[in-house]
């Protein structure tokens, strides 16, 4: 099959039929608004004596734990954890500032671990579109930070994941974030600007580095706190969107396992590297990024380093997630695939409810 040319809007129509890329380039948009929205959520807990954050969700929502794990470890006198899981961890108590985030409000590892945080006590907030999480939390008497509906999860990544963000910043748990979150929403917009559909191949990095990818495995490479919270964020969104099995690992970790898998390795299909990169990594670590692309050149498919030039912790993190919800989506579809439906999570969940 030849691949689908991304520059012929008929093409991109034809294969993506629910419009998945308007969703990511109306991200500056949803950003700006969940930044409002979040503002003005009432009866938000005490903040004091608060020890420990977690964040709960799954999938495209449990994204907003790496979020705000990674942007807040540098200025967080307290833990932040994300838990993608039904039971919580011993730890989490009435000194725990819970955010219980789920886009439906269906998610039923995301609903476990809420309820036995209400169990313990701790002060929850609940961000979510509805569904059973908004109603057991407005019952229990818990703030809901309620985002508009009509996406799917991983395209409403500014819904999910910004709130707590925000609310941590009103909470005093993370200095002033509003300036930084302002230069996130800009960077975002200059971001689709450059990559949305109407520009072409030769001048859009985007549809490039998509149709590189196709016919390789991705391996996403990002250094410890926000570029490996994005290559994270990059490899779900290559499986879902792309339907793509697709890796991701973290610097300077990988230097110590992964490097050794990959140095003269023989893989029966091409590993297409992508390196996420920005200017506030560990000058150590960007040195291991140099030292490692000369020794794993000749084993992969290519290497390419995808750089944010922004300069807060949020708008690099933000930059690089939308390069890669971009990307995603351009591979999808230049590989004939429709980006919307994701079957196996669907039967996934219809097996389980059963
Ligand atoms: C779907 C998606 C999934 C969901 C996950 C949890 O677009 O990204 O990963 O996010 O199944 O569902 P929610 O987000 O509704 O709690």
């Amino acid at each position: 099959m030849s691949p689908v040319s991304l520059d012929d809007p008929a093409s991109l129509a034809a294969v993506d039929t629910e419009d998945f890329l308007r969703a990511v380039e109306g991200l500056p948009a949803q950003l700006a608004d969940a930044i409002g929205r979040a503002g003005e959520v009432q009866g938000l807990p005490d903040p004091a004596g608060i020890a420990s954050i977690a964040v709960l969700g799954m999938g495209g929502s449990g994204i907003s734990g790496e979020l705000c794990r990674s942007l807040l470890a540098p200025v967080a006198t307290v833990p932040v954890a994300t838990i993608r899981d039904y039971d919580l961890p011993a730890w989490v108590g009435p000194e725990t500032l819970v955010f219980a985030v789920s886009y439906s409000g269906d998610t039923e590892e995301t609903l476990s671990a809420f309820r036995q945080a209400a169990d313990r006590g701790a002060r929850i907030v609940a961000v979510t579109t509805g569904g059973s999480l908004a109603a057991e939390a407005e019952t229990g008497g818990y703030p809901v930070a309620r985002m508009p509906g009509g996406l799917m999860p991983r395209a409403a990544v500014g819904y999910v994941g910004i709130p707590p963000l925000v609310i941590c910043a009103r909470l005093g748990l993370a200095g002033d974030l509003a300036a930084d979150l302002q230069e996130a929403v800009d960077a975002v917009g200059r971001r689709v600007d450059q990559c949305r559909r109407s520009v072409p191949m030769p001048g859009n990095p985007a549809k490039r580095l998509a149709a590189r990818l196709s016919g390789t495995l991705p391996l996403i490479w990002g250094t410890e706190g926000i570029a490996g919270a994005a290559a994270y964020r990059w490899r779900c969104q290559m499986n879902e969107n792309a339907k793509l099995f697709a890796a991701w690992a973290t610097f300077p970790e990988l230097n110590h396992n992964e490097v050794v898998g990959l140095y003269r390795s023989a893989a029966g299909v091409p590993i297409g590297v992508v390196v996420l990169r920005h200017p506030g990594e560990h000058p150590r670590t960007a040195e291991r990024i140099k030292a490692t692309i000369g020794l794993i050149w000749d084993s992969v498919g290519f290497v390419e380093e995808v750089w944010t030039a922004a300069v807060s912790p949020a708008a690099r993190l933000m930059d690089l997630i939308v390069t890669g919800d971009l990307v995603s989506v351009y591979l999808g579809i230049v590989r004939g695939v429709d980006p919307s439906p994701i079957d196996a999570i669907m039967r996934l969940k219809a097996t389980l409810s059963t």
